[in-house]
Order: structure tokens, then sequence, then C-alpha cells
């Protein structure tokens, strides 16, 4: 059985899909209901009613107050019951949780774990979403896997030469050695792909517009548990940066991904391309888009093909690794460490 590292910041949604209507997410295990008060605050409470437990999000608002559709408890956004049907007395019990919540770059983080370790500091960025500079196609695929199966696929982009071959793959992704490097107080592993005179895939020849031989740079950036950020660089073979720095020949994508446990097996997929080009072409935006959303999806499929394998076999099978898993393996040991609780929060740097 997995078990989650729990005082950490996991995304539940876009900031873009909480509103005024009740959105309904499960974050490790913890039903959540999410809403905008008028104020724009984005809340979140445990999505159970404290009478009968009927659903909160299948329920309604009334300003920033959601009335329970069972009998009309009444919820304040702090979880705090403030009227119950039939009599004055609110029972002093009468609470639903709140969760802390954070909103920044264009992602509703929450923190269902202990309270009083919540940081909000402690959120990691990732800034291109929502800066004006960089123009971001994104969505969200639920999973029906365990998470720690799409933080193994994220870490080891060989898949991309088999899995998504006319896409992001080419041969050169699975024969390029990698290299990788691990922070392990932080909690972060980088692994970095760097490819010289490599076929450039569709992904980045209809986008950008180069044609013929490419460098292509990958350096991810795992920051466990939740953020997944790919740095890619795609530029014409020979384009360096300039002695000052300067990268301007080159094209920047940021992929970034937020895995989000939902339950054992389930998991969200947020998945998100910011790109420095083509800033303003719509067509660029729908083609990228569309072709992530397909490279998402075709992962999706593998993965929850991996599931059903897993869940069917007896316990102790051993796997096979080998150097291209080394970055999957230190985010596993990571990840292992937090849910054990051995770790201090992410972020101290304390041990
Ligand atoms: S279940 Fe919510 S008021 Fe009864
Ligand atoms: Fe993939």
């Amino acid at each position: 059985m997995t078990s989650f590292a729990r005082n950490q910041w996991y995304v539940a949604a876009y900031g873009r899909e909480v509103g005024r209507d009740l959105l309904a997410r499960t974050v490790l295990g913890e039903p959540l209901v999410l809403y905008r008060t008028e104020a724009g605050e984005v809340v979140a409470l445990a999505d159970r009613c404290v009478h009968r437990r009927f659903p909160l999000s299948e329920s309604r608002l009334d300003g920033d107050r959601i009335v329970c559709g069972y009998h009309g408890f009444t919820y304040a956004p702090d979880g705090g019951c403030v009227s119950v049907p039939g009599q004055k007395r609110v029972p002093r019990t009468a609470r639903v949780a709140s969760y802390p919540v954070v909103e920044q770059d264009s992602f509703v983080w929450v923190w269902v774990g202990d309270r009083a370790l919540a940081d909000p500091a402690g959120v990691p960025r990732a800034p291109w979403l929502a800066d004006p500079e960089w123009t971001t196609v994104s969505g969200m695929e639920p999973l029906d896997a365990r998470y720690c199966l799409l933080v193994d696929n994220l870490l080891d982009l060989s898949h991309e030469t088999y899995l998504h071959g006319g896409y992001i793959g080419t041969p050169e992704v699975a024969e390029t050695p990698i290299t990788t490097e691990v922070d392990e107080d932080a909690g972060i592993v980088r692994v970095g792909r760097h490819m010289h005179d490599a076929e450039c895939p569709p992904f980045y020849a209809r986008s950008t517009g180069v044609e013929g031989r490419i460098d292509r740079f990958q350096d991810i950036e795992y920051h466990a548990p939740c953020l997944y950020i790919l740095h890619s660089r795609v530029a014409p073979t020979g384009v360096t940066p300039g002695p000052d720095g300067d990268d301007s020949g080159a094209f920047h994508v940021e992929v970034v991904y937020a895995i989000t446990p939902s339950t054992e097996n389930t998991t969200y997929d947020f998945w998100a391309v910011a790109r420095d080009f083509a800033r303003d072409d719509e067509e660029v935006s729908a083609f990228l888009r569309e072709s992530n959303r397909t490279v998402v999806l075709q992962d999706v499929e593998a993965l929850n093909t991996l599931e059903k394998v897993i869940a069917a076999e007896p316990d102790g099978y051993q796997e096979l690794s080998i150097n291209i898993d080394t970055g999957g393996l230190a985010a596993r040991r990571i990840l292992a460490r937090l849910a054990a609780g051995e770790e201090a929060p992410a972020g101290t740097g304390a041990r």
C-alpha cells in the first residue's frame, strides 16, 4: 500500500477551475470542496456535512456560505457551522475541516496535513505559468494509477522514443545518457539529457518552425512530492548562448506537471506547457495543447495498464533497474522518506 507524504503542498486545481460553483476534488484520500468567496479568496473545506455526510460539493452557496443540500446545515468559509434547522443552538462540534490554500502560478495548492506545519513560503514555484512574458497551455487528466508510477514516468524521458514517437520522441532521447543530481535535503532530483545534432520531433518542428537538426536539452527538476518541471531548450544545431548568457537564438519551453495523489490508486495529472516564442500565435497554442494532451493520454493509458498489472501480481515482484532509472529511484527514496516523516517539511532544510 502506498503511503503519502501528508505534510506537503499539493495542487488541487487550477485557479480558473475554482469559482462560484462548488468543485469536488479528493486529495490524499480527503474529499474536498473548493469555491471562491465573493471577495475572490479560494476556500477548501472537507466535503462531508457533519450531520449525515452529504457532500457539500453537491449543495449550494449562499454568499460565502455553503448550505448543505440535505437538511440545510450552513457553513462559513472557516468550516464552522453557523446554523442548523429546527433549533437555535448550533452544537459546538458542528464544524468541517478547513484546509490552508495558496493560489500561485495559476495553481490552487492545498495542505491536508497538520495545519500547524503549513508554510505558504514553502510552496514550490512555477512562475512561467502566470507570467505575461510566456504563453501557456494546460490541462488535467485523471489517472487510474498510483502517483509514484507517474513520478517514475516523468523522471525517465527515454520512454519518449517508444511511447511518444511521432510527437516528442526521437531515437536520440533513448540513446543519450543522462546526468542525475540529487539534493536530498531539499527533496529535489535533477535529471539532464543534452542532445546535440538531433532529429527535431514534430512537437517542436511545427511549433518553432525550425527545420533540420537541432540541439535539444532536457533539464528536469523534480520537487518532491508534487511539482515537476522540465526545462526544454531547442535550437538549430550550433546555435549557442552568447557570452553574455543571451539565449534568444533558442526556443524555450517549460513543461510543468503537478502530480497529486487523489486516492491510493488514482492521481490528478496536471500538465502545462509554457513557451517564450510565437506567443500570440493561436495556431501554435492549439497545436501544443492538442499534442501535449495526446502525449499525456499516451502516458495515462500506459500507466493505467501498469496499475492493473501491479494490482494483479503477487507480492515480491522484482523490477530490474538500469542507468535511465537513476532519477526515478532517487525520487522513490525521497518520497518514501517524506512519507515516513523522517524529514522536516520541504523548504526548511532541517533534518
Ligand atoms: S446531511 Fe447535511 S444537513 Fe443533513
Ligand atoms: Fe510520457
